[in-house]
């Protein structure tokens, strides 16, 4: 399975921050915002990731994350100018998918509870049509929901409904077989030019090959598109990392217990990060596990 991270879009509800940075270089915790949904592909055994992104922050993003090898990663990068829609992503992206399967994540959705890892592991081995990711929130009527029967297929998705048929909104976490190209080239823009991932989901939908599993509670979804939701999203965050004593989306600590680095690798790579919290925690995980 290949993955692929959103990062482009305006960011306009957090001007005048975002003017000469994109949103997702924002810290969450002591994080750029992007390591969270770096993570999640991570959990989910993805190796292969795009960063699609606006032309002029794709330096950036390439001086934070590189060729992702130090990662035991493979990060490549598409551009994509303007906000043409979540679905221009499998279209972007269709060399980068070849003939796999592909999760996308929004770059800046952060999700995090237990189970998850044992969920995504799941989920993206076999992928038959679309997985999608329900939440239970308490304003359904500002998302895409979606409503399943008893086995957990989707029945109905609605966005931005007036009357929600259910309070599960649709996260921004998706699993696609290959299908997803042909039908994202096919999808017809919206009256703003803009490539719905809704369109494509209701594909999914009529064709009987859509399933949402409901995240359940006492899982974080946050989203951190407005001043409050990044400062909430921060405060979480470091809410626990200071309670546990652990961190949430420690790239390199991932890397490691996923195999894709050895315990030497990380802690090169927590020595690398000088005097910070940060990459101190890199140094401790890498001899905690080295021993
Ligand atoms: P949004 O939050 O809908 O848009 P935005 O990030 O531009 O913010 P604002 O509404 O404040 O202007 O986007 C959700 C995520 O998807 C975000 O990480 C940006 C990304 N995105 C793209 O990369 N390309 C797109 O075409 C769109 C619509 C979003």
């Amino acid at each position: 399975m290949k993955g692929i991270i959103l990062a482009g879009g305006t960011g306009s509800r957090l001007n005048p921050v975002t003017i000469a940075v994109t949103k997702h270089l924002l810290p969450v915790g002591e994080k750029p915002m992007i390591y969270y949904p770096i993570s999640v592909l991570m959990f989910g055994g993805i190796k292969e990731v795009l960063i699609i992104a606006r032309p002029e922050d794709i330096t950036q993003f390439q001086r934070l994350l590189g060729d992702g090898s130090h990662l035991g990663l493979s990060i490549e990068y598409a551009e994509q100018p303007r906000p043409t829609g979540l679905a221009d992503a499998f279209v972007i992206g269709a060399d980068h998918i070849g003939d796999d399967s592909v999760a996308l994540v929004l770059g800046d959705n952060i999700f995090h509870g237990p189970g998850f890892q044992n969920l995504l592991d799941e989920h993206t081995k076999d992928v038959q049509g679309c997985v999608l990711f329900g939440y239970g929130v308490k304003d359904p009527e500002r998302y895409g929901v979606g409503e399943t029967d008893a086995l957990g297929r989707l029945v109905s998705i609605e966005e931005k409904p007036l009357r929600p048929r259910s309070n599960r909104a649709i996260t921004g976490l998706y699993l696609y077989d290959n299908d997803v190209i042909d039908i994202a080239k096919n999808v017809r823009p919206s009256p703003r030019g803009e490539l719905e991932i809704t369109d494509v989901n209701r594909v999914y939908l009529e064709r009987d090959r859509a399933t949402m599993v409901d995240l359940g509670r006492g899982f974080a979804w946050l989203d951190t598109g407005t001043p409050e939701s990044l400062l909430q999203a921060s405060l979480y965050v470091r809410t626990l990392e200071e309670r546990q004593g652990v961190r949430i989306a420690c790239l390199e600590e991932i890397a490691l217990r996923k195999g894709f680095i050895d315990a030497d690798q990380c802690h090169r790579l927590g020595e690398a990060l000088g005097n910070s919290g940060y990459g101190q925690y890199v140094m401790d995980i890498a001899r905690e596990l080295s021993a």
